[in-house]
């Protein structure tokens, strides 16, 4: 009797045993797959500085391709500006972040901005994005586009003429800026006045290297800096604001003139508008995500066409054709931009090899697996246009300047995202490819040019630059 006792027991905790081994295994195997591989770095830093110094020292493209190599190609993990963070390689990191938004990973930006852009820090940064979305449409519907390519080509000659003209030398990078900001400034908020554009470079500059940096805010740091500049800049357009609303009461602005007037006038679903503030953030947004990105774009333009001569050969070729096709003084319409198809995949060239966003970040709505690894909710994703554009299995021999990789259907889907993709894909894109030939147009219409400094370092905080601004030797055609 007593064996037959012993022999229940064992039965009994064998059969314990299994259960509690399945019931052990089958949580293992659904919550606990493993975290991607990588490394966290320091306590609080984590890899920024490496992340950021890679950047300073013009390889951004290092600390993702080291890691891809150490760790793996899908997909890593690090600790970034203060947070936990997955970073997503590859075409199939691209499509499963572009195609998950609102779904698996929603909007994320670092504190760095919005402590910067305090309105984000009442709701959020979702929210704010979703507004500002909501504002844009009207800004960007074809016909509008269709409007600017004449105020472009007007801004672009008074630009060319004051800036460039009858110099031997010029610094690129001031004078792109100088010109993406002009454009800016004129089509979001109807202003031309050349000392405006003067009192508000300087502090650009600063918010724009703060933005992205270790959230520090002790005197002296990027961080600071940024935050005052921000303050500074937000006051003046607060004022501008101030007297456009008496402009559109008393009649002398029109309701549809830029984004300002825009802003001013729509509501939300419940009837409410936007407060002061808040329209002095979007537009601050707006004007620094509307005219840094381009302006680096536009100097990395005089640098390629500077270094291949039978690239210039071709812009050259394609413009010229079109400026002889036109009367004398007549502005550029729709239709040529639409005729400048050569210039466009030499500037698509460049975004590959100098994408002034060097990526983004998302935040895990919920835990989810990805390519065998756990990503848990909350951590922040951040996918990166150099996985793929500088990817030798993406775009063979990478670091060829080839225009002919855009010719016909282009580089296969999520491999070339200069302007990201998804929902959230760059609301701006057709509006930078204007400006961006527009700019390619003038320049070669009137000038052959050669670096001054040959091997300029580059510099990529957080847009790529060249370190001393791309100074060059001016030679204009004969007329
Ligand atoms: C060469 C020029 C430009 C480049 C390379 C560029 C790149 C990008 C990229 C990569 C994103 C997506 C970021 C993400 O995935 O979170 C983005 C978003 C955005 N861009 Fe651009 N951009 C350019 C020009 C512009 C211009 C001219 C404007 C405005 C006039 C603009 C306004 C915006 C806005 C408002 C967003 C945020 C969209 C959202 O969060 O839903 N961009 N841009």
């Amino acid at each position: 009797m007593e064996s037959f006792y012993v022999t229940l027991l064992t039965l009994f905790i064998l059969l314990v045993s299994i259960f509690l081994h399945f019931l052990f295994f089958a949580k293992k195997s659904s919550g606990t797959a493993p975290l991607p591989p990588g490394k966290t770095g320091y306590p609080f830093v984590g890899e920024s500085l490496e992340f950021l110094s890679t950047g300073w020292k013009g390889h951004p493209e290092k600390f993702i391709f080291d890691r891809i190599t150490k760790y793996s190609s899908t997909v890593f993990r690090t600790h970034l500006l203060g947070e936990k963070a997955a970073v997503f390689c590859g075409a199939g990191g691209n499509k499963f972040l572009f195609s998950n938004e609102n779904k698996l990973v929603q909007a994320w930006w670092p504190s760095s901005v919005d402590k910067v852009f305090p309105s984000s820090t009442q709701t959020s940064s979702k929210e704010e994005a979703i507004k500002m979305r909501r504002m844009l449409p009207n800004f960007f519907k074809p016909e509008a586009l269709q409007r600017y390519v004449g105020i472009m080509d007007h801004i672009a000659r008074r630009h060319f003429a004051d800036s460039w003209e009858n110099k031997e030398e010029v610094v690129t990078f001031p004078l792109t800026k100088n010109f993406t900001f002009w454009l800016a400034i004129r089509l979001f908020v109807s202003i031309e006045d050349p000392e405006m554009v003067e009192k508000f470079a300087e502090p650009f500059n600063l918010l724009a290297s703060g933005l992205i940096s270790i959230p520090i805010d002790l005197p002296g740091t990027p961080f600071h800096k940024a935050i005052k500049s921000s303050n500074l800049i937000r006051k003046e357009l607060r004022l501008i604001i101030k007297q456009r609303k008496i402009d559109l009461a008393e009649g002398k602005a029109s309701p549809t003139q830029d984004i300002l007037s825009h802003m001013l006038l729509t509501s939300d679903e419940s009837g409410k508008f936007m407060e002061e503030h808040d329209i002095a953030d979007k537009i601050l947004g707006l004007l620094i995500g509307g005219h840094d990105t381009a302006s680096s774009a536009c100097a990395f333009i005089v640098k390629y066409l500077a270094e291949l001569p039978e690239i210039y050969d071709g812009v050259y070729k394609e413009q010229m054709e079109i400026a002889n096709s036109k009367p004398e003084g007549e502005l550029l319409n729709w239709d040529d931009v639409q005729k400048m198809r050569y210039s466009w995949n030499v500037a698509c060239e460049v975004l590959r090899l100098a994408p002034p966003l060097q990526g983004a970040f998302r935040e895990a709505l919920s835990d989810f697996m990805y390519n065998g690894f756990s990503i848990p909710k909350g951590w922040k994703i951040y996918w990166s246009a150099n996985s793929t554009h500088r990817n030798p299995e993406v775009f063979p021999e990478p670091l060829k300047f080839d225009p002919s990789r855009f010719e016909g259907s282009g580089p296969a889907p999520y491999t070339f995202v200069p302007f990201g993709g998804g929902p959230r894909m760059c609301p701006g894109k057709e509006y930078a490819r204007l400006e961006i030939l527009v700019f390619m147009h003038h320049l070669v219409k009137r000038f052959k040019w050669e670096k001054m400094i040959p091997d300029e370092k580059i510099v990529v905080d957080p847009m790529p630059i060249p370190a001393k601004g791309l100074p060059v030797r001016l030679f204009p055609h004969k007329a």
